[in-house]
């Protein structure tokens, strides 16, 4: 019998779209040599393009690797705010468009290099004048504005770390993250402007702080105004972000930081309910964001740079922030959703600016398609030259898609892999180099050393499947799990001693190319979005009504997994929809909208093994009415049987 799907994989992996030569010849990185010559020695290849950067010392040793533990760039020292900023003063850069920014109502508003330094000047001098010192946690809850960039870049200034919590978590999940990093002050913003609403970030920020008693002192950008978002403001506690800049001085010498003084905190959903502060070190972050703009975005001075990315996730700290303005990029940050007022404001956004490298995520692309082409096809897109996408997995057939009808069939795409963790891209084509199959993240960058091994840590040949690995420690990979360095070794490094283990599962083919499967853990990826089944569980627990829940993620056509639950009552409670829709707004509540559950399943029981563990895989099969797997571990297999039917019925 012949199998079609092997078939299809098999034309699917040898489908090539190789650089153009006209690509090719003009592409930042063209001369293949790169590759051995980072494999060799990694080590001192990321020493060379470190020079690259803006130093107030050299460093004396490259890395120091005492597994887990890695140092790099010790006895060096410099700034990052200097290196995104002031560097360019002086030169041609300083007087470019840095940021050319659109709110979603449709105000603008365009900074140069020297705007953007003034402003981070004036901030960081702000940040002090509040008590902010080198080594302080600042936590920043705000909308996608200019001022969420100078935010981070003024933190950075003056050696306070920046823990940005995305603007879409709730009060709760706020509150936990405010706890964790014992930050001392919070920058917010009166709101924010989603999809023709406003999101009230200050109202969260006030519930907050009711339980985060570090916080001495809040700072409130006026955003969308009083009328639609009437901030109350606590004497003596809350200021507001105009008053403060109102006369503050634009001179502020740039705090000299080590190395591995750390830059900022972002936490991240790990596989337990108690999310995880990734720790960020200030050079080797710096140098993976400069280095990888440059190469995987083939980055030139007249480039129209936009990331569609959030600043409240990585993708915006070291593509919106760090990468490009470091680089010295002109780049567009817009403030709100794809399809306010209309399903085609990205295109329009790029005829206006004139874009010519977008990079957006996966779970977009697929919406965008089914949307229709009818949007991008209203506008002028030949000012497009590169595309990028990110989050998960891309489908060959989004692939094609985005290569038509956004690329005009002549773009080279960037299918980029990489994690909170890492800090940058760590798998990815070179664009003037290696060629693209639709589908595959190829190979990973010049000085990133990964693999994929089976459960015994063993290399697997090209052809196989197993865990995605990476063997040599890499500039921008995270330090530490914020306060808790344990569960850091046990996370990541528990597995495979020595090595670093990414969650997800990949194969490679008979090329050697890299194809990412997802994750293998208990996490799952929502929207390109990070999100522990754990963390949905904890949240239904807490409610009264429930004794017990399990959640898994199910496949999604276009976010990729959404969370389903499966819920087991307290004795008395009634179990309908009504409870239902509660239950679901109460993880809404705890966590925000992206963990709202897709369905709930009440169930009288959840499958376990006899060792009390709940069987997720079994789940799983149920959610996606799957053949079910072997029930053989099963303490009671009736209860699958009566799952599925209870899924089947809420889905018909
Ligand atoms: C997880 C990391 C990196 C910024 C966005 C998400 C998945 C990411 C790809 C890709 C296949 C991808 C992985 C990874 N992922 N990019 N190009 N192809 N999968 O950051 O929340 O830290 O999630 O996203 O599963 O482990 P994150």
């Amino acid at each position: 019998m012949i199998d079609e799907h092997a078939i299809e994989a098999l034309l699917d992996e040898s489908r090539l779209f190789p650089p153009t030569p006209e690509f090719a010849a003009r592409a930042t990185l063209n001369d293949p040599e790169i590759y051995a010559r980072a494999e060799a020695d990694p080590t001192a290849f990321w020493g060379e393009v470190a020079q690259e950067l803006t130093w107030s010392r050299p460093w004396d040793t490259t890395l120091t690797w005492e597994p887990p533990f890695a140092r790099w760039f010790e006895g060096g020292r410099l700034n990052a705010s200097v290196n995104c900023l002031d560097r360019h003063l002086g030169t041609a850069t300083q007087n470019k468009v840095a940021i050319h920014w659109e709110g979603e109502p449709g105000d603008e508003r365009t900074l140069t290099y020297r705007q953007l330094w003034r402003e981070v000047c004036k901030f960081a001098n702000v940040l002090k004048g509040l008590g902010v010192q080198k080594g302080d946690r600042v936590t920043v809850y705000m909308p996608l504005v200019p001022e969420l960039v100078i935010t981070c870049l003024a933190c950075a200034r003056i050696g306070a770390a920046h823990s940005v919590v995305f603007g879409g978590f709730s009060a709760d999940a706020l509150a936990d993250r405010l706890q964790d990093s014992q930050s001392k002050v919070v920058v917010t913003a009166d709101g924010g402007h989603r999809r023709g609403g406003v999101v009230p970030l200050k109202r969260a920020v006030d519930s907050a702080l009711e339980r985060s008693p570090s916080v001495e002192k809040v700072v409130v950008l006026e955003r969308v105004g009083h009328q639609l978002a009437p901030a109350h403001m606590q004497a003596g506690r809350d200021a507001w972000w105009h008053d403060l800049m109102d006369g503050a001085s634009a001179e502020c010498p740039a705090e000299e930081m080590d190395a591995e003084d750390l830059l900022f905190i972002l936490y991240t959903s790990g596989s337990t309910g108690k999310p995880k502060g990734i720790a960020h070190s200030t050079a080797g972050y710096l140098l993976g964001c400069y280095a990888t703009t440059k190469w995987v975005f083939d980055l030139k001075p007249e480039d129209v740079y936009w990331c569609t990315a959030d600043v409240g996730w990585i993708t915006g700290h070291s593509y919106v922030i760090y990468g490009p303005l470091s680089n010295g990029a002109t780049q567009v940050i817009y403030e709100g959703a794809p399809d306010y007022p209309a399903k085609d404001r990205f295109w329009a956004l790029i005829e206006k600016y004139g874009v010519s490298i977008f990079y957006t995520a996966t779970t977009a692309i697929r919406a965008f398609m089914k949307w229709g082409e009818e949007y991008p096809r209203a506008h002028d897109l030949t000012t497009l030259r590169l595309l990028g996408s990110v989050g998960e997995p891309i489908n060959p057939e989004a692939w094609m898609w985005y290569r038509e009808i956004i690329g005009g069939d002549r773009c080279p795409i960037v299918d980029t892999w990489w994690q909170t963790e890492t800090g940058h891209i760590m798998i990815s084509p070179l664009p003037g180099l290696v060629a693209a199959k639709p589908g595959s993240a190829t190979r990973p960058l010049p000085g990133i050393l990964a693999d994929v091994v089976d459960a015994n840590g063993v290399s697997v040949p090209p052809g196989g499947g197993g865990y995605l690995v990476l063997t040599h420690p890499w500039p921008g990979m995270l330090r530490t799990l914020y306060g808790d360095p344990e569960r850091f070794k046990e996370t990541y490094w528990s597995r495979f001693p020595g090595i670093y283990f990414t969650g997800d599962g990949a194969k490679r083919d008979k090329d050697g190319y890299l194809w990412i499967l997802g994750r293998v853990d208990d996490v799952m990826n929502v929207s390109g979005h990070r999100l522990s089944t754990m963390e949905v569980e904890s949240a239904l627990v807490d409610h009264p009504a429930v004794a017990e829940a399990a959640v898994i993620g199910k496949k999604h056509d276009l976010k990729g997994e959404v969370p389903v639950a499966f819920v087991t009552v307290k004795q008395g409670v009634t179990a309908d929809n009504n409870l239902a829709d509660k239950l679901k707004e109460h993880v809404v509540k705890k966590i925000g909208a992206i963990a709202r559950p897709d369905s709930i399943v009440f169930t009288a029981e959840l499958p376990k093994t006899r060792s009390g563990k709940i069987m997720r895989r079994l789940l799983r099969d149920v959610a996606e009415s799957r053949t079910l797997g072997d029930t053989t571990t099963l303490a009671d297999p009736a209860v699958v049987a009566s799952l599925r039917e209870k899924h089947e019925a809420n889905e018909g």
